[in-house]
């Protein structure tokens, strides 16, 4: 008997390069993930479903093994600090650094700064080993907007380009963590349905390993 497999996406900036990469190991949902409104999808293979989350959800449907595997951004698995999970591999996809950015000119800055971000837990734990005291506010997005109003002085926050932060006249001052989506699993799923999830891991290595190696040809 083979046993279903439920694989978590994060919905975004990344689920195109996720989908792509499956369809690399031949697993293509039913339907059209970007115009129904289904949130479970059923794929071209009898055993495997996909879910659509919330990034920040991933890792919740993982540790509590409603989704068997994910892929999921590091910076939500920072925040999250979960146990319940493997993450046995880096996906390579949306790689983008999480760092600290401020205006471009400051001028003069209060003894405790304020710092907006999304990334709370990951933003006190880097200023409490910096030994510096500062004040966390919580925002869900846009948060170049927070310096350039004066809601905080300093933001956490995610960086590709550079181009939102340069369109805001904000600099970049310190880089905290390198980010990329990686593949969390089930610790109980593992092992109860080893074989499936192992050969998926597998080949997922493997694609991830051909397209590295592609990118490498391409800038030789
Ligand atoms: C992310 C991030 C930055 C921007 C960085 O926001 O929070 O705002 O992308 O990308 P760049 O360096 O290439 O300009 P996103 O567009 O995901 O929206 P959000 O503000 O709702 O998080």
């Amino acid at each position: 008997m083979t046993s279903e497999v439920v694989l978590g996406l994060a919905k975004g900036r990344t689920l195109e390069a996720e989908l792509d990469l499956l369809a690399r190991l031949d697993i293509a949902p039913l339907e059209d993930l970007h115009t129904s409104r289904k949130l479970v999808f059923a794929t071209n293979q009898p055993d495997l479903k996909i879910m659509v989350l919330r990034g920040m959800d991933v890792a919740t449907y993982v540790e509590h093994g409603i989704a068997d595997l994910g892929m999921t951004g590091r910076d939500t698995l920072l925040e999250h600090g979960g146990s319940g999970f493997y993450e046995p591999l880096d996906l390579g996809l949306g790689r983008c650094q999480m760092i600290v950015a401020g205006l471009a000119d400051e001028g003069d800055l209060p003894a405790r700064l304020k710092v907006a971000t999304k990334f709370t837990t990951r933003a006190k734990q880097y200023y409490a080993s910096s030994g510096i005291q500062v004040d966390i506010i919580r925002l869900y997005g846009a948060m170049e907007l927070a310096p350039v109003t004066g809601l905080a002085h300093r933001i956490v926050d995610l960086v590709e380009t550079g181009n939102t932060l340069r369109a805001n006249g904000l600099v970049p001052l310190d880089m905290i963590e390198e980010i990329s989506t990686r593949l969390i699993v089930n610790k109980i799923a593992y092992k109860t349905k080893f074989a499936r999830i192992r050969s998926l891991i597998d080949a997922l290595e493997q694609a991830v390993a051909d397209t590295s190696l592609t990118t490498h040809d391409k800038t030789a």
